[in-house]
């Protein structure tokens, strides 16, 4: 009954082409890479925070007159988004060319600065005290954390802190408490994997809070006893704030950006997934193979800072592709007779490059998040599929040339440094079952040789890796590959002596 729509998508032999084209090319590829856009990105955004700001500093009248201090202000924003452009350029390139990322990352950035302005203006929440003691800025760095790698934060916990000084020209909060309480709020928030530990971050967000309200009112000099209560419940509403926003707008953005955050990521990493159910009962070589390669992408991943446990997901259900037409496929012959010994080398390998199409197919089908399609479509990149090509060749002899775009995976490229890592992890790990006597030197020279022979055809040119995380990718790969081999118990053979 469970593979029921299987047997139905092999019979029918078609899959349904419910997609849209912009989804795949065109217009979205034109949004996320047109410079005009970024530019129109970045420079609203810095109107719509210049405003937020001035609104709050000058008041409301500033609309009427736009006074010299407001264009100073906007220049001052401008400068600080110019610091913050350079630094994603340098250090975050993947977020810096995908507009998609950057329009995320300033919507975060508002909706901060709105509600931090509104607790601090709106006379509901200022005829109340303790208010001037609730933060919004762990908030949005906790947030961030969810969409961006964690390294992030800590520069924009103290441009948080910037923002909060020209709000309220508190300069101890905005130096001292606003940084340090974002810092450490999206550090709890970097292993978060559930609510419960989304709650966790929330509560020991509220105890930071007010340990520094504590200390920084006790190093100026203002700390009263009577304030204890404002300042204790400025810091629990801060903390409960942030949970409470964290356990719903991620969705609501992850719909609206189908960017997918660690929560997300978690339930589909639960390997009594249905999907990963069906390919352990259809596919099980299938199924080994692309648990051991989300092993190896998740280590390589984690050494060069990039999102472990997106890789770890895309490795789970990079093959599902090969849930049709399973037997095709090597690591599940079960040591029986090659199914491609009745094809032609062109059949055979329009079979195997087709579990890319298939795959994304499925996991439409099944609703998975777009960066896990990405990681379907992209783990063989435009490569030959070398045998079947050699076969094809071998076949017709010298007298005819067979194309070798026929050959090749549709493609794209590696996109991001995730993608490019599963794309490498799943290359040696199938090329590593195949070596007969998988010593160290020979694990290293293997994993040398197709590092090589991946960068050199220029599968890894479009995603950002640089020679540095290469290298300690290829590091870690031999650690985890020596050490798997090395680790199975070899038994004494039985002899008749
Ligand atoms: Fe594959
Ligand atoms: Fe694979």
């Amino acid at each position: 009954m469970a593979f029921n729509w299987l047997k139905k998508f092999r019979e029918k032999k078609k899959i349904p082409k419910k997609r849209s084209q912009a989804e795949d090319k065109g217009l979205l590829k034109l949004f996320n890479e047109s410079y005009w856009i970024k530019f129109a990105v970045v420079s609203l955004s810095t109107l719509f925070l210049s405003f937020f700001l001035s609104g709050v500093i000058y008041g409301p009248s500033v609309g009427k007159e736009l006074s010299s201090d407001v264009f100073i202000l906007f220049l001052v924003l401008l400068a600080i988004q110019g610091i913050l452009q350079i630094y994603l350029w340098l250090f975050e390139k993947d977020i810096f060319a995908n507009n998609k990322k950057q329009l995320l990352l300033s919507v975060i950035i508002l909706l901060t600065v709105f509600l931090q302005s509104v607790i601090l203006h709106v006379p509901f929440f200022t005829k109340h005290a303790f208010t001037q003691f609730i933060f919004m800025a762990p908030f949005g760095l906790m947030l961030m954390t969810l969409f961006f790698p964690i390294r992030m934060s800590f520069i924009f916990a103290f441009v948080f802190g910037v923002y909060m000084g020209l709000m309220k020209r508190m300069i101890p909060e905005a130096v001292f408490i606003v940084p340090v309480i974002s810092a450490f709020s999206s550090i709890f928030m970097k292993e978060v994997r559930n609510r419960y530990q989304i709650t966790k971050a929330g509560i020991y967000t509220s105890a930071v809070t007010l340990m520094l309200i504590l200390i920084v009112h006790s190093m100026t000099g203002n700390f009263n006893l009577n304030d204890l209560k404002d300042y204790t419940f400025g810091a629990l509403v801060t903390g409960l704030v942030s949970i409470l926003l964290i356990l719903t707008l991620p969705y609501i953005l992850e719909l609206i950006f189908r960017e997918v955050t660690n929560v997300s990521l978690l339930e589909l990493s639960d390997l009594n997934h249905k999907l990963l159910k069906e390919l352990v009962m259809i596919a099980p070589g299938t199924y080994h193979h692309s648990i051991t390669v989300a092993n190896i992408a998740e280590a390589a991943a984690e050494a060069i800072g990039a999102r472990s446990l997106l890789v770890r997901v895309m490795g789970y259900y990079h093959d599902i592709g090969k849930l049709i037409k399973t037997e095709y496929f090597s690591e599940n012959e079960a040591g029986g007779k090659s199914m491609h010994l009745k094809l032609s080398a062109s059949m055979s390998s329009l079979i195997i490059i087709s579990h890319v199409k298939n795959g994304v197919d499925i996991a439409r089908r099944y609703k998975l998040p777009r960066a896990i399609i990405d990681g379907i479509k992209e783990h063989h990149g435009t490569s030959l599929v070398y045998y079947f090509y050699k076969r094809a060749q071998d076949e017709v002899g010298e007298k005819e040339v067979v194309k070798e775009e026929n050959f090749r995976y549709p493609g794209p490229k590696p996109q991001s440094k995730e993608t490019a890592i599963l794309s490498v992890a799943d290359t040696i790990e199938a090329a590593s079952r195949s070596l007969a006597e998988p010593s160290p030197s020979r694990i290293k020279g293997l994993v040398g040789e197709l590092l090589k022979d991946k960068y050199i055809s220029g599968e890894l040119d479009e995603c950002n890796l640089t020679f540095r995380e290469l290298k300690i990718i290829k590091e870690v790969v031999i650690r985890l590959l020596t050490a798997r081999f090395h680790t199975r118990p070899v038994y004494p053979e039985k002899t008749n002596a």
